[in-house]
C-alpha cells in the first residue's frame, strides 16, 4: 500500500533542471488564516505552503505594526456616508510596500526545502483591478516569493500584467481552476507571453472558501474534473503538474489522485484546526465542533460566487454598516460592492431603527469586515469530520494540533487511518 511520501512533485526549472518536493501544498487562506509560521511549517518539511495577500493592509497593520487602515479610513472618512465608493482607491505604492513587507518577511524566515507561494485572488478588485493586481504580484516577486497561485478568477489577463518583470519566467506560476475549460481558455488568453503555468490547481466543489461553481456545485466530482484536466494537458503536450484540491482529508484520499496522474493535493481544512492557524482559537473549536448539519453553502459573498461555511457564522445576517473607506477590497472597477446595494435596502425597509444590531442583512455579508474580524467562519465540506482527528479534552474542548503533525499524517499515513495526536498534558 502506497504512501504519500512514494510520490514526488517535479517542477521544470527554467535552466532545465528539475526540482522535487513533498506533494502537498497547503492552500492559502485570506485573510491570514493561512499564516506565515503555517506556510513556513509546510515548507520546513519539505511541501509547498502558501501565504495570502487578502486585506494586506490589514494583515500588515496587525503584523508589522503599519497604520494603514486607519490611515485610509482618515482620508476617506468624508464619503461613509455615500454609497458611490469610487473616490475611495487604493494607494499602489503603499500597497507595493504592505506587499513585500509582507512577503519579505517571510522568506527571511524560509527553512528547509520545500517553497512559500502567495495567493492572489482576482475578485478582490480593489476599486481598480488591473491596477491593483498588477502591484500585488509585481510586489510579491519584488519581495522573493518562490511562487504565485492565480485564484478566484478566470485571470485571463494576469500573466500579462508582470510579463516585464525580471522574475517573471523564474518564479512559479500557477492557478486554481474548476474546470478544464477555465483552463483552456487561461493559456489560450497566455499564449502571448509565451509562457505556461508552472502548475495547475484543480479545486472541486468540495473546497473551503469561494467556489468556482454555481448552486449545482453537488453536481460535480473533483476525480471527473481531474481526470479531464490531465488528459487535456497530456493531448496537448505540455508538461504541467496539475495538483487535486478540495475534500482531499486522508493520505489515502490524496494517494488516490496521485496515481490518478495528479503530481500533488493541495489540502487547507485540516489545518484549519492547528496551532500555526491565523483563526482565533475559539473559532478553531467551533470547527472542530461543526456538525454536517451547519456546514452550508449560500451566496451571500459580495464576490458573487457561492461560498462554503458554517451556518452560525456571525457574518450571516449581521447588518453592519458598509466599511469600504476602511477596507474596500471587494469595490468594483466603479466604486460599488453588492453588500452595500443589500445594506441599504434592508434600511429602506426598516426606517425606524435606531441601532446597527436591529439591522439584518441576509441577502449579501459585508465580507471584508467580517474577514478581518475572523467571523466569517468558511470551511470545507469535510469541517465535520475534523473532531476525528484530534483527542476532545475532559473539558469538552478539542486538542489543538500541529501543522507538523498534519502535514506528517499526510504524508506517511496508509489506509484511511488518520493519527491521533500525543495527548497534551497542559492542554488537559
Ligand atoms: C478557511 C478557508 C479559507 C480559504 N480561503 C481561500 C482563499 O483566500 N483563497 C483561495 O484561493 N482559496 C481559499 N481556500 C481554499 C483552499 O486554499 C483549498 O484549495 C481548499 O480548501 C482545499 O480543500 P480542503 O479544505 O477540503 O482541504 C480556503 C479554504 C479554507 C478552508
Amino acid at each position: 500500500m502506497k504512501c504519500v511520501d512514494d510520490f514526488r512533485l517535479t517542477f521544470k526549472n527554467p535552466a532545465g533542471g528539475e526540482e522535487k518536493y513533498v506533494p502537498i501544498m497547503i492552500g492559502g487562506m485570506g485573510v491570514d488564516i493561512s499564516t506565515a509560521d503555517l506556510a513556513l511549517e509546510a515548507c520546513r518539511l519539505g511541501g509547498i505552503g502558501h501565504i495570502s495577500d487578502a486585506m494586506i493592509k490589514t494583515v500588515t497593520d496587525r503584523r508589522y505594526n503599519t497604520k494603514y487602515v486607519k490611515e485610509k479610513l482618515k482620508k476617506y472618512k468624508f464619503n461613509v456616508n455615500n454609497s458611490d465608493k469610487s473616490v475611495v482607491q487604493f494607494d499602489l505604492d503603499e500597497l507595493a510596500v504592505a506587499t513585500r513587507l509582507h512577503v519579505e518577511a517571510t522568506m527571511e524566515r524560509k527553512q528547509g526545502d520545500g517553497l512559500i507561494f502567495i495567493n492572489c485572488m482576482e475578485k478582490l478588485t480593489m476599486n481598480a483591478p488591473k491596477e491593483t493586481l498588477r502591484v500585488r504580484m509585481a510586489a510579491a516577486l519584488d519581495a522573493g516569493i518562490d511562487g504565485i497561485t492565480l485564484a478566484a478568477g478566470l485571470h485571463l489577463g494576469s500573466f500579462s500584467l508582470i510579463e516585464d518583470h525580471p522574475r517573471f519566467r523564474e518564479a512559479k506560476l500557477g492557478i486554481i481552476v474548476s474546470s478544464v475549460r477555465a483552463l483552456q481558455l487561461f493559456i489560450k488568453k497566455s499564449a502571448k507571453t509565451n509562457r505556461l503555468p508552472d502548475y495547475v490547481v484543480v479545486e472541486g466543489p468540495l473546497a473551503g472558501g469561494h467556489l468556482g461553481f454555481g448552486m449545482d456545485w453537488a453536481e460535480f466530482k473533483l476525480e471527473d474534473i481531474v481526470a479531464e484536466v490531465v488528459a487535456w494537458i497530456k493531448e496537448q503536450g505540455f508538461d504541467i503538474p496539475v495538483i487535486a484540491a478540495g475534500g482531499v482529508f486522508t493520505g489515502a484520499d490524496a494517494v488516490r489522485f496521485l496515481e490518478m496522474g495528479c503530481g500533488g493535493v493541495q489540502v487547507a481544512t485540516r489545518f484549519t484546526v492547528t496551532k500555526e492557524c491565523g483563526l482565533p482559537d475559539d473559532v478553531k473549536q467551533e470547527y472542530f465542533k461543526a456538525s454536517e448539519e451547519i456546514i452550508e453553502v449560500n451566496q451571500i459573498s459580495p464576490t458573487g460566487y457561492p461560498m462554503r461555511m458554517l451556518k452560525n457564522t456571525p457574518a450571516i445576517g449581521s447588518g453592519i454598516r458598509p466599511n469600504c473607506e476602511a477596507y474596500g477590497y471587494l469595490l468594483d472597477a466603479n466604486g460599488s460592492c453588492s453588500y452595500i446595494q443589500a445594506y441599504n435596502k434592508v434600511l429602506e425597509e426598516n426606517p425606524d431603527a435606531k441601532k446597527i444590531s436591529e439591522i439584518h442583512v441576509y441577502e449579501k455579508t459585508c465580507l471584508c469586515t467580517h474577514m478581518r474580524n475572523f467571523d466569517c467562519w468558511t470551511c470545507g465540506h469535510y469541517t465535520y469530520r475534523l473532531k476525528d482527528t484530534t483527542n476532545k479534552l475532559p473539558d469538552g474542548r478539542y486538542q489543538l494540533l500541529t501543522a507538523e503533525h498534519v502535514f506528517k499524517d499526510y504524508q506517511f499515513s496508509k489506509g484511511n487511518t488518520i493519527a491521533l495526536p500525543e495527548l497534551d498534558e497542559s492542554a488537559v
